[in-house]
């Protein structure tokens, strides 16, 4: 990767992949793009509006900027598509067929995101395995599914270079995510500095995996440099560092905050699609094929998002 594209890199995984691929790569070498004005992603590098779903704009940027490598990060979360399931798949799927269709014209590597949301309640609970059944029960899903099998598609019929990992819910501290059903596990930071209590919209017994956006950003750039003579799989890779559920990380942050309280008020639509994910997923395949290895787990993500958190709120409140 010499000079990439980031599409929709105003959201939760773009906003911060940004800074870590320019830090990588150079400034000047990764243009930023999104549909809204993000002033924080042109300090350090180029920025343009640009949308998704117009496939003649998302051409002109990659030969304007003689793009290698793009990543495509646009997508209507599980939770919000629900709310709109034509629009979740026009955007999702036209996102990823015009990044698709651009790849294959102009050489270009393609990275793009799958999720724990690809699997449903048929596929098995408990470590489930990078290659089994797939019949997911949400919009999202569908459309992750349907991208896994595209990206698989133009990677053999037309030689692209397109990889993908199954990411888990992110949790971050940056840029909050939006409309999905892991949302949870980053809220309920916030809260708990601003505060102190949490209302929370998943099930108390309800298992979830997750992984903190440092390993994540690794993740993306790892699999994009991975040698490609040891990808038995491409798209997509079951990745994952933790799983747990929200009586599991409310212990982890009343340890260090001992007033901090948490009650329920379960969303139906968040608990069915929550009910219908993996407890675990085995990443035994990413770990073999390209040296996946999580850094981070409950414990030492919980330090550091209640440190960066707070650090937020007081130069906020300055
Ligand atoms: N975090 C996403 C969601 O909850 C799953 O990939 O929708």
């Amino acid at each position: 990767m010499k000079r990439i594209l980031i599409v929709g890199a105003g959201g939760q995984i773009g906003s911060e992949l940004t800074t870590y691929l320019r830090k990588t790569y150079g400034g000047a070498n990764v243009v930023a793009t999104d549909m809204r004005e993000c002033p924080a992603l042109g300090e350090d590098g180029p920025f343009e509006i640009l949308n998704a779903c117009d496939a003649e704009a998302v051409a002109s940027a990659v030969s304007r900027h003689k793009i290698d490598a793009i990543f495509n990060l646009v997508a209507l979360l599980s939770a919000v598509g629900e709310q709109n399931p034509q629009k979740a798949w026009a955007i999702n799927m036209g996102a990823l067929n015009n990044a698709l269709e651009v790849a294959r014209q102009y050489n270009c590597a393609l990275f793009t995101p799958s999720s724990i949301g690809a699997f449903g309640p048929t596929s098995p609970k408990d470590k489930t395995p990078q290659d089994t059944i797939m019949q997911p029960t949400t919009i999202y899903g569908v459309c992750k599914v349907t991208g896994e099998l595209l990206s698989n598609y133009y990677y053999t019929r037309f030689g692209v270079d397109t990889r993908s990992v199954r990411f888990p819910g992110l949790i971050s501290n940056v840029t909050l995510p939006g409309g999905g059903t892991t949302d949870y596990a980053v809220e309920i930071y916030y809260e708990a500095i601003k505060s102190g209590k949490f209302t929370c919209p998943i099930p108390e017994n309800v298992y979830m995996d997750m992984m903190y956006m440092p390993d994540a950003l690794r993740a993306c750039v790892e699999l994009m440099e991975a040698d490609p003579s040891k990808l038995v799989h491409r798209n997509s890779f079951n990745v994952t560092a933790m799983s747990f559920t929200p009586e599991t990380i409310y212990a982890e942050i009343k340890k260090r905050m001992p007033d901090f309280t948490m009650d329920y008020n379960v969303d139906p639509v968040k608990k069915a699609i929550s009910e219908s994910w993996p407890n675990s997923i085995d990443d035994t395949c990413a770990r073999e094929e390209w040296g996946w290895k999580p850094e981070w787990d409950l414990s030492s993500m919980t330090d550091d998002m209640l440190e960066h958190i707070r650090r937020k709120f007081a130069s906020e409140n300055k």
